[in-house]
């Protein structure tokens, strides 16, 4: 097992450390715990990778996906064919997305993808009705948009680029509504929300509107730290995309199915935005899959075109597998009659009020945010300058996390916690006492 581990270079990792300091190896899944290979079972409060909001035990979504491989393991949803299932999935989403108005989907293989997707049907839009000048896009700082090139290009996080440039030239980034930080100085959320917008218009007018495709966001920013925008954020950032004739992508590959408590980002903020990127909890992280969703404004561009501008020149062999689709279609059947996102909202305003203690107990936490079940806890040495924790020390506050029997995703100030939606009200207290217990062993070695 451990030389098998030391071959592997893992995403997001220096792979020198997995040499001195392998990682955990998961071996079992069960409801919403998990267990490694010293047989220690935990609570898992990262739902997998954001994405798991079923829990691990979904039968119906493991049967489906069986059932598929048996009748038909893959077929190509390139031109002039596809799968019955593909074909169903596409039905039933843009239902899903009804109060969107998404009227169309285009199916990917993550969450990635489905964002390289957007921006390049993005570009698209405008030259097939002329506007030829169109190939900008305007994102938020700290926003996470996936590691393919374009996406990595509007990604706001200096971390996840650095390694990589030069990336797409026209690409910007405006201020995100961070009330924690941010370089107005502002802690009052409606008026940092407002001046945001103010500077994506001064953005938008200094980069002259008419050369910008998109505008993209996460309608709650999630692995950028759970940055939770005002609720008047993503309805000034549709008026302004409206006003300038720039599209809005709202990038849901963690929102999308009810994270928030809502089950769309978008629908949180009753915004109908242009595109919506999907992946992630469409499938309950059992099959790798995603969909970009086209709103009913853009499709008459692409559909009635005749000079071929409209044809889609872009696409994955695995666009629409057939698996990923039958895993999809049996998710949003659970997803609905379990009513999750109702309980999102309800477990993750106790998980709130649990962290609001914590924040009053230990003087490491500068900020504990968060909605639906969605969190973060911003570590700080100290309060006063905001200083953020080392990296020793949160590997500290990680691991005795860990050993008290909750699996939390350390990166880098940050405790993020993005549980599955099917928590009780236990499972939050166990999350709140295992972070309490972690943060009480930090002191201890202080
Ligand atoms: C908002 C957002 N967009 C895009 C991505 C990229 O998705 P994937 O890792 O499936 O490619 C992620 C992944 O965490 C994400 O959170």
């Amino acid at each position: 097992m451990q030389t098998e581990l030391q071959k592997l270079w893992q995403p997001m990792t220096h792979p020198g450390t997995v040499q001195a300091d392998p990682p955990k190896a998961i071996k079992a899944a069960e409801g919403v715990f998990i267990t490694d290979t010293n047989d220690h079972t935990v609570l898992d409060a990262v739902g997998g990778l954001w994405n798991v909001n079923l829990g691990y035990s979904c039968q119906p979504i493991k049967d489906a996906i069986i059932q598929q491989l048996q009748d038909m393991p893959y077929y190509s949803s390139f031109r002039g064919v596809t799968t019955d299932t593909t074909l169903e999935l596409s039905r039933v989403l843009t239902d899903w997305f009804g109060e969107e108005k998404m009227a169309r989907a285009f199916f990917t293989s993550g969450g990635s993808d489905s964002v390289e997707t957007a921006l390049r049907l993005a570009r698209q839009y405008h030259k097939v009705r002329g506007d030829k000048d169109r190939y900008k896009f305007i994102s938020l700082k700290k926003g996470y948009h996936g590691t393919h090139f374009g996406g990595a290009s509007v990604n706001g996080n200096g971390k996840f680029r650095r390694n990589y440039e030069p990336y797409l030239p026209g690409c910007f980034h405006i201020s995100c509504p961070w009330t924690y930080r941010n370089p107005f100085d502002e802690d009052d959320p409606a008026r940092l929300a407002q001046l945001c917008a103010q500077q994506l218009e001064d953005e938008i007018v200094s980069e002259s509107a008419d050369t910008i495709a998109a505008f993209i966001m996460e309608p709650v920013l999630g692995a950028g730290g759970v940055i939770v925008p005002h609720s008047s954020f993503m309805p000034m950032v549709r008026d302004i995309c409206d006003r300038h004739g720039i599209l809005l992508i709202a990038d849901e590959v963690i929102t999308a199915f009810g994270r928030t408590g809502a089950w769309t980002g978008s629908r949180l903020w009753d915004v109908r935005p242009d595109m919506m990127c999907t992946a992630k909890a469409i499938t309950n992280g059992y099959f790798p899959f995603g969909a970009t969703m086209i709103g009913e404004g853009l499709v008459d561009a692409f559909e009635s075109n005749k000079d071929g501008a409209g044809e889609i020149n872009h696409g994955y062999t695995y666009s629409g597998h057939p698996v990923g689709a039958a895993a999809a279609l049996a998710t949003l059947t659970q997803l609905k009659t379990t009513d999750v996102a109702n309980n999102a909202g309800a477990r993750g305003k106790e998980l709130g009020e649990g962290l609001a203690r914590l924040k009053e107990k230990h003087r490491w936490i500068g900020d504990a945010r968060g909605i639906g079940l969605m969190h973060a806890l911003e570590l700080v040495s100290d309060l006063d300058t905001k200083k953020a924790l080392d990296k020793k020390s949160m590997a500290v506050v990680g691991e005795a996390i860990y050993e008290n029997g909750v699996m939390v995703r350390i990166s880098g100030n940050n405790v993020i916690l993005s549980p599955a939606l099917i928590l009780t009200d236990e499972h939050v207290q166990r999350i709140v006492d295992a972070i309490d217990a972690g943060l009480d062993a930090l002191t201890q070695q202080a």
